[in-house]
């Protein structure tokens, strides 16, 4: 018999018979059998709290999956994602021991440009205008329809994915794979030893849902993979790397405040007469004052194999959710492509955009009010 628990939150965890052990291994299996809610108006794995671990996964479709194709897909994956998410295994699961530890496991649906087409509707998402900065290469590009899994536990997710991506074969091939990974706990560090994440909104505010979530219950992902130039960043002093970005690498605080939170101060001077914060600095560059005009950034950092001769191949799966993609991401994006001082150690190498369809009750799925 298993007692769900309402966590911090949203997340509820599962205890049942094994946890009547020693405290420490309760401890441990309560933390990974934790569970967010699938259903509801909108999709789970935006607000709600990012686990360890996450899968970019995107399918192109095969010729000839329609309109009705697509339906069948959707109530198809819908189901599993319903279950998995709630450690419980899918139909014909060979292997259902491993869906019993959900470790907060999010499953959420992309809907690239491509899949409006094969259901006859005109895409609300474009792919990015090309910028100066971009070194794109297609094996990281585009994709019409997007698998985001997050979880706390790293099998938790391969299973996950083996069993969507079963049920998707028949329509569907994977066009690519992005794994990323997060701290434990905060505040968050990305690979390039940056606090990240500080002027976010922050999930439950007004301006959160002011920002990302439309009428709807539907949002728009971008999917950036940015290749971090280590090499040449260890290579920068601090003052150098906290000038890039104008804030301090010891906390995340700008360089006009003492603690992370305080706001920037870009009319601040030095003795000298020179801004503290640099107007090309890339918080500066950045920055938006209309509550409206905000992105919120999920970002994983990736880390692969590095080259033969050391050299790492590490950066960001800068995951962006907003309303209108034209209307917050473009114009931050070229701003920074025109100058940010970061750009020195980061280049873009993939690029792909989904419109995130609103969740779903029980017994209804993801997507259908454009393919039911
Ligand atoms: C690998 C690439 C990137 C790295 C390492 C990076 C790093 C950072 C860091 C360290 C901050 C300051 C702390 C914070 O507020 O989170 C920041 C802020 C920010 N970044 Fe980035 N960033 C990257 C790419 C981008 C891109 C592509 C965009 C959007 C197109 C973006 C938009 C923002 C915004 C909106 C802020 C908050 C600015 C403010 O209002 O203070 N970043 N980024």
């Amino acid at each position: 018999m298993l007692r769900r628990t309402l966590l911090a939150g949203g997340a509820l965890t599962l205890a049942g018979a094994a946890t009547t052990g020693c405290t420490a291994r309760e401890s441990t299996v309560d933390s990974i059998a934790s569970i967010i809610p699938f259903h509801g108006p909108r999709q789970a794995g935006i607000e709600t709290p990012a686990p360890t671990n996450a899968t970019f996964l995107a399918l192109d479709l095969k010729a000839g999956t329609d309109r009705a194709a697509l339906g069948r897909l959707m109530r198809l994956l819908t189901d599993d994602a319903a279950r998995l998410t709630q450690g419980i295994a899918p139909l014909a699961d060979a292997q259902p021991e491993l869906a019993a530890l959900p470790a907060r496991l999010t499953v959420t649906f992309g809907f690239g440009p491509g899949l409006f087409t094969a259901a006859g509707r005109a895409s609300p998402v474009q792919p990015l205008p090309a910028f100066t900065v971009d070194r794109l290469q297609p094996r990281w590009c585009g994709g019409d329809l997007l698998l985001q899994l997050c979880a706390d536990d790293p099998l938790t997710i391969a299973h996950a994915q083996r069993m969507l991506v079963k049920d998707a074969r028949a329509f569907a091939t994977v066009r690519w794979v992005q794994r990323g990974f997060r701290r434990g706990r905060d505040p968050q560090r990305n690979v390039l030893g940056q606090v990240d994440g500080t002027a976010n909104p922050q999930p439950g505010t007004d301006v959160f849902a002011g920002a990302v979530w439309n009428d709807d219950g539907g949002t728009t992902l971008v999917l950036r993979r940015i290749r971090a130039e280590l090499e040449t960043w260890d290579a920068v002093d601090t003052v150098g790397k906290e000038f890039s970005v104008g804030r301090r690498l010891s906390d995340g605080a700008p360089l006009t405040g003492r603690a992370e939170h305080d706001p920037l101060d870009l009319t601040a001077k030095t003795a000298n007469g020179f801004p503290v914060i640099s107007e090309f600095a890339h918080a500066a560059r950045a920055h938006v004052t209309d509550d409206r005009q905000r992105i919120f950034r999920r970002p994983y950092n990736y880390d692969e194999a590095p080259a033969g001769d050391g050299t790492p191949e590490a950066g960001l799966l800068f995951a962006s959710f907003q309303q209108d993609i034209t209307r917050q991401f473009l114009p931050i994006q070229r701003k920074l492509d025109e100058a940010d001082l970061l750009n020195e150690w980061i280049t873009p190498i993939g690029s792909a955009v989904f419109a995130i369809p609103p969740g779903c009750q029980e017994g209804g799925w993801i997507g259908q009010g454009l393919l039911g």
